[in-house]
């Protein structure tokens, strides 16, 4: 605080003392611990060059040239300008049929918003949904920003741990609803387990959301990417009676390679979509003009072929790691049934040894990684579960190659006494 100190005519100006204080709400916020793990992997004290960022969920992928021609293009024609609150038409009409083919349902373009990324949409959806005190379902390991957002919004969220495969838990999920309950989230494919919810705990949790009148949020990211006999289920399509009480959120960061272009999307009522439109004009005003210019033309001539090589690239390095991985000892396999992050329960190397170096949680283990193996990842306790590490497996592949071996002759050196 600035103070005034006034004494025999003389008005001096005290700037030692503290500065106004911040909002309370505020102090309950901290970047993500994927964030937090590249900044980590920034600022040690290594040759930060050589050290491999395992953290961040993106594609090791130039995006098709098509759509990067189409991004210039867009700039030398002048898109300079805001677009509608909610994104162009033509691009909103193009995902309305999407969403369409992917429900069996029919989607209007006043159904469909785009925003700068899934992020801020999912940040709206807390603040239109949620009045202080209600409480959201999230299953557990979870993305840190769902619990930060509804926190945000004055909400609780009420964290119910998967069962043992990673599914949903019903008999958890339906003892968890209270009165004050709103809205249950749903991530598949799963950041940051992996894992790709069944049909049969998708069709359980459409029941409750309309026993207990409930909103279901239902994040498909990652949808493109599922593996084996894993397919992603829309939710809406195994129960269409749930249509109403279902906000589908959608992104271009990882479907197109272009995670800092920032553009998401969302299916909703046409009230939520309303409210969408009041808030985002006010906080964004619109998603760039240049990349929703460049996606339109991308997607009207030609489709997304671009699905493919992504599919491809990601299938290829999951394939490749998990092959890696397998000379792990005293760590289960990693789930990786859909998305891109190899999910690693490294609980029995809690309470050992690495050297002279005592792990005793996963913190402990990521901080070995990088300092041993120079790898940077994700400590499970950013995703509430102090029993496992994430790797994301997108990047580039003689990256995963090296980066995987390393992580292998570090954890396999791990051992119950001090050597
Ligand atoms: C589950 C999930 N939802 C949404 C997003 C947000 O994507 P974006 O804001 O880049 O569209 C991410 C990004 O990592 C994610 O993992």
């Amino acid at each position: 605080m600035v103070a005034l100190h006034i004494g025999l005519g003389a008005v001096r100006m005290d700037t030692s003392l503290e500065t106004p204080r911040f909002a309370r709400r505020s102090e309950t916020i901290h970047p993500s611990g994927t964030s937090m793990a590249q900044i980590a992997a920034l600022s040690v004290n290594l040759d930060t060059s050589s050290v491999i960022d395992f953290t961040i969920g993106e594609l090791g992928l130039s995006p098709s040239e098509r759509l990067t021609r189409a991004a210039v293009t867009a700039l030398e024609n002048g898109a300079s300008r805001y677009t509608d609150t909610l994104g162009h038409p033509a691009l909103r009409k193009i995902l309305a049929a999407e969403f369409s083919e992917q429900t069996g349902e029919d989607w209007s373009v006043d159904e469909v918003a785009l925003t700068a990324g899934a992020k801020p949409g999912l940040f709206f959806l807390g603040q239109i949904l949620l009045d202080p005190g209600d409480e959201v379902i999230i299953p557990r390991p979870h993305w840190q920003t769902f619990p930060t957002q509804i926190r945000l919004a004055g909400g609780n969220p009420v964290l119910v741990d998967h069962d043992p495969a990673g599914q949903l838990n019903i008999p958890a999920i339906r003892a968890a609803v209270t009165g004050r309950t709103r809205a249950i989230i749903i991530n598949t494919p799963n950041n940051p387990t992996g894992v790709v919810y069944t049909e049969e705990g998708l069709r359980h949790v459409a029941e409750i959301a309309l026993t207990h009148n409930l909103w279901i949020v239902f994040d498909q990211c990652y949808r493109n990417f599922t593996y084996g006999e894993h397919v992603h289920h829309n939710i809406v399509k195994l129960n269409p009676a749930i249509r109403q009480r279902t906000i589908i959120i959608d992104s271009f960061s990882k479907r197109l390679a272009i995670a800092g272009w920032r553009l998401g999307f969302m299916a909703a009522p046409q009230q939520i979509i309303a409210k969408i439109r009041a808030y985002q004009s006010h906080i964004t005003s619109c998603p760039n003009v240049v990349g929703q210019q460049a996606v339109l033309t991308y997607l009207e001539n030609g489709g997304d072929e671009f699905v493919d090589v992504a599919r491809r690239h990601v299938g290829d390095n999951r394939a490749l790691g998990l092959n890696i991985l397998s000379a792990l000892e005293n760590i289960p396999a990693a789930p990786a049934q859909g998305g891109f992050y190899f999910y690693l329960n490294v609980s029995e190397l809690l309470g050992g040894y690495h050297g002279k170096r005592h792990l005793v949680t996963v913190d402990d283990v990521s901080a070995l990684l990088l300092a041993d193996a120079r790898i940077a990842t994700v400590p499970g306790t950013a995703f509430s579960d102090p029993q496992s590490i994430r790797i994301c497996y997108s990047g580039r592949s003689v990256d995963l190659d090296a980066g995987l071996q390393r992580a292998i002759a570090t954890l396999n050196a791990v051992s119950r006494s001090v050597s």
